[in-house]
């Protein structure tokens, strides 16, 4: 045991000392980065990949008969084979790179949706997605006449699939949307057994993996799912860069999303064509730099382990959980017993933006608010949560800096 802990520490040296973000103090205090659900800070490894790109493989994709454009397109669709292997996905094609799983998801609510939905269908949610796979589908519902409906979740916002199982029954489920992890509350979902249901009642699904990307190893043929969306930031990659998966089929059958260059196989007023897949889905110029880097991430990520680093994650959320039932009239929200490594509570003697406001001041980064998941915040009945989320990088010294800033609160507040 202390062997494997002394083993621990190595490790996390060596990961920690990667990402040059963490080096610096905040507020006076040494920066206690707890907000990697919101985004991840980046490793040199990535840091390198995108500054190297633009230093010496700069070119647009797709279009150059030059060296420099043939290298660039290279590397863009390398970086899309790397992501499609993290997955599991059959062929690259299955990949569309969009800006995050916001944009994903509004590409596949705004081709397959407007295309399949009509008056009566029923597109299921979880009550506790985030707004990102809420808001598109309620577009889609408005286009087509088609309903959204939320199916249960208990109160740690876990999908209760017996109320999924009722709603595909009753209605004319077309798809479900439900994320991987939850965002708000670290909770992991039921997703394999989700997907056999809904796949049972001929529905598609739809799983939003931009919590999952960083902490779970993935497998979409094994899960089964139809769609699956991503964003590299949350996963130590860039910002403004995402990805979705479609099954081969699914993808090939969807019209276009945008129109513009690179996504035409002829133009003319009477009528255009359009390319095959993926570039059919990706119009214009893409962000080959941040492809290159979130290819860089996840390469980098599988070198230290993504089980390895979730393991470690979930300790320190632990740990931190705790520690924060030991301080008065602190309480945590969801307590699911399958949990990545987010801890969100509130306390009964501060609004939690004030406690956000007294832990920025101790160095604590930390989210307070609904997190895009209003609905969610409404089923708890709380208006907000603080939430503290862990990364690989993160150490024991962060989980007393946020121990210490709350209880330094409860000190103003209590
Ligand atoms: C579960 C979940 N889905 C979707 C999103 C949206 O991701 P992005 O803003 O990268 O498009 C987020 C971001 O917080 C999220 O946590």
């Amino acid at each position: 045991m202390i062997e494997d802990r002394a083993l621990d520490r190595v490790w996390l040296a060596g990961v920690r000392s990667q990402f040059p973000a963490l080096a610096q103090t905040m507020n006076g205090h040494p920066l206690a980065y707890l907000d990697n659900a919101a985004t991840t800070q980046k490793p040199e490894a990535v840091i390198a990949a995108v500054s190297d790109y633009y230093r010496s493989a700069n070119a647009n994709v797709n279009r150059g008969v030059h060296t420099l454009g043939q290298a660039a397109t290279v590397a863009y669709e390398a970086s899309r084979a790397t992501v499609g292997r993290w997955i599991g996905a059959a062929a690259p094609e299955e990949i569309v790179f969009t800006k995050g799983c916001t944009e994903a998801v509004n590409l596949v609510a705004a081709t397959w949706g407007r295309r399949n939905l009509g008056k009566g269908d029923v597109v299921l949610l979880s009550h506790a997605e985030h707004h990102a796979n809420i808001v598109p589908w309620q577009m889609a519902a408005d286009a087509t006449g088609a309903q959204v409906q939320p199916v249960a979740v208990d109160e740690d916002g876990l999908l209760d699939l017996e109320d999924l199982r009722r709603h595909l029954i009753e209605g004319s489920v077309r798809l479900l949307g439900l994320k991987h992890v939850c965002n708000a509350l670290g909770t992991v979902q039921p997703v394999a057994e989700a997907v056999r249901l809904a796949h049972e009642h001929d529905a598609l699904v739809l799983l939003d993996c931009a919590q999952a990307l960083a902490h779970l190893a993935m497998d979409v043929h094994e899960i089964g799912t139809d769609f699956c969306t991503m964003s590299a930031h949350k996963a130590y990659g860039p910002m403004g860069i995402g990805a979705l998966y479609g099954r081969f089929e699914l993808l090939d059958a969807l019209p276009p999303y945008q129109g513009g260059g690179d996504m035409i196989r002829s133009v003319r007023f009477e009528k255009s064509t359009y390319a095959d897949l993926p570039n059919r889905l990706e119009p214009g110029t893409p962000h080959v730099a941040g492809a290159v880097g979130f290819a860089k991430a996840l390469d980098w990520l599988g070198g230290i382990g993504v089980e390895e680093a979730d393991k470690h994650e979930r300790r320190l959320a632990t740990l931190a959980t705790a520690g924060l039932g030991e301080i008065p009239g602190v309480r945590i929200v969801g307590k699911s017993k399958v949990k990545v490594g987010i801890v969100s509570f509130v306390a009964d003697w501060a609004h939690p933006h004030d406690l956000g406001t007294v832990l920025d001041q101790h160095g604590v980064a930390v989210r307070v608010g609904h997190h895009c998941c209003m609905p969610l915040m409404e089923r708890l009945a709380v208006p907000a949560t603080v939430r503290a989320s862990f990364a690989c990088y993160n150490n024991e010294g962060d989980v007393d800096a946020l121990l210490a800033g709350v209880a330094a609160a409860h000190r103003i507040f209590g």
